[in-house]
């Protein structure tokens, strides 16, 4: 318990002291201040026709996640039909860039396609028809793909199961099954569960690791967590969520801050993204990175970022307001929070 509190007290004491730049340059890149893999979520379409965009994606990560090139909806557009085309580009890029590419997601209740979600069979046919897609996807990619997100967002606020339309077809060992399916078609890749709120909701996070180690514990292939870390400014606790890594750790799985972003303004009101607001949230983005940085190496899959630039952010559209999540600014300069990390780092 000593080792924890001292884990918890000694970075909110020392850590991320020194006031955040307001500005700094970006011509050294922020993944090459760290052991550990820095990456963004990447919109194909901006990559290969948004210059400025294409430059930072280029120059300051080394880790990719495809933001919605590799859902089903875009990869698996037909029963027996796949797309291979943009996904194919991004894997190309990552090898010619000589980046770690992250598949995210193969399992998921939202962006199916309309044949998957009207799809008409027993258990044992949408067993073989989830294996289908699993495999067909994790082979193509076999060898060029580090890590997939195996199953995205599975469980309840309260820690049950989400009553999604793959365990309404083929029950609770969807689960398991689709590790176990992911882990034949490609032995050597890194497979994870990714959801949101296990930095801040500890019956959910409890929930997920005592779940996913009696998995691993029956043998199925489970080697990580992806905590998305979509944080709020007011609203979000970096003690928690220190916590929260290291009970990652302690249940010996891989921790990747899989989608990050710090909203300015969860309460939808009228704000001006401030120095003074700016500033909060590059100290929490250092405090997240700083906590980050003390967890055992062994287990630092890496930090990604839910995108480059604000003006991109899927918070905007998905919440409909204004907002101002990211490292860089609608005119894609390096905000306090990309100083700050290039500070903590
Ligand atoms: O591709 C279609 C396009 O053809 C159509 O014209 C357009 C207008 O309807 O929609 C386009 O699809 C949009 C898609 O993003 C690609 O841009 C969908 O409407 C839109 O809903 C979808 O939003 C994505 C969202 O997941 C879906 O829930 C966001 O970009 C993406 O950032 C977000 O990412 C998720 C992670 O995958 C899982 N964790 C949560 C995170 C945020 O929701």
């Amino acid at each position: 318990m000593t080792k924890y509190i001292l884990f918890i007290t000694v970075p909110l004491l020392f850590g991320c002291k020194k006031p955040a730049s307001t500005v700094c340059s970006d011509q050294s890149a922020l993944c090459e201040q760290t052991d550990f893999k820095i990456g963004t979520a990447v919109d194909i379409s901006l990559l290969f026709s948004d210059v400025a965009y294409a430059e930072i994606a280029r120059k300051q990560f080394n880790s990719i996640t495809p933001e919605n090139t590799f859902k089903p909806t875009e990869i698996h557009p037909s029963e027996n039909g796949f797309n291979w085309t943009e996904a194919d580009q991004l894997q190309e890029y990552c090898r010619l860039n000589n980046k770690r590419l992250h598949g995210h997601t193969l399992i998921w209740h939202q962006q199916l396609p309309g044949w998957m979600e009207q799809f008409n069979g027993n258990a044992e046919e949408w067993d073989t028809m989830m294996k289908t897609h699993i495999q067909e996807i994790v082979r193509h990619f076999k060898g060029k793909v580090s890590g997939w997100d195996v199953v995205n967002e599975a469980f309840n606020e309260d820690g049950t199961l989400r009553n999604n339309i793959w365990r309404q077809h083929i029950g609770d060992l969807y689960l398991e099954k689709a590790f176990n399916y992911a882990h034949e078609a490609d032995p050597a890749a890194l497979l994870f569960y990714n959801d949101y709120g296990l930095e801040s909701n500890s019956t959910k996070r409890t929930a997920v690791l005592s779940h996913f180690k009696n998995l691993k514990m029956k043998g199925v292939r489970i080697d990580g967590i992806g905590m998305q870390m979509h944080l709020n400014i007011p609203g979000s606790d970096p003690g928690e969520t220190a916590a929260a890594m290291v009970a990652v750790c302690q249940h010996d799985f891989l921790l990747h801050i899989s989608e990050m972003d710090i909203s300015v303004n969860p309460l939808n009101k009228t704000i001006k993204a401030d120095k003074n607001l700016l500033e909060k949230q590059a100290d929490l983005f250092g405090k997240i990175a700083f906590h980050y940085r003390q967890i055992p190496g062994k287990y630092r899959y890496g930090m990604t970022f839910w995108g480059i630039s604000d003006k991109h952010t899927w918070i905007r559209s998905y919440f409909n307001r204004n907002d101002y999540p990211l490292l860089y600014d609608d005119d894609y300069s390096p905000k306090p929070a990309y100083c700050k990390l290039k500070e903590v780092l």
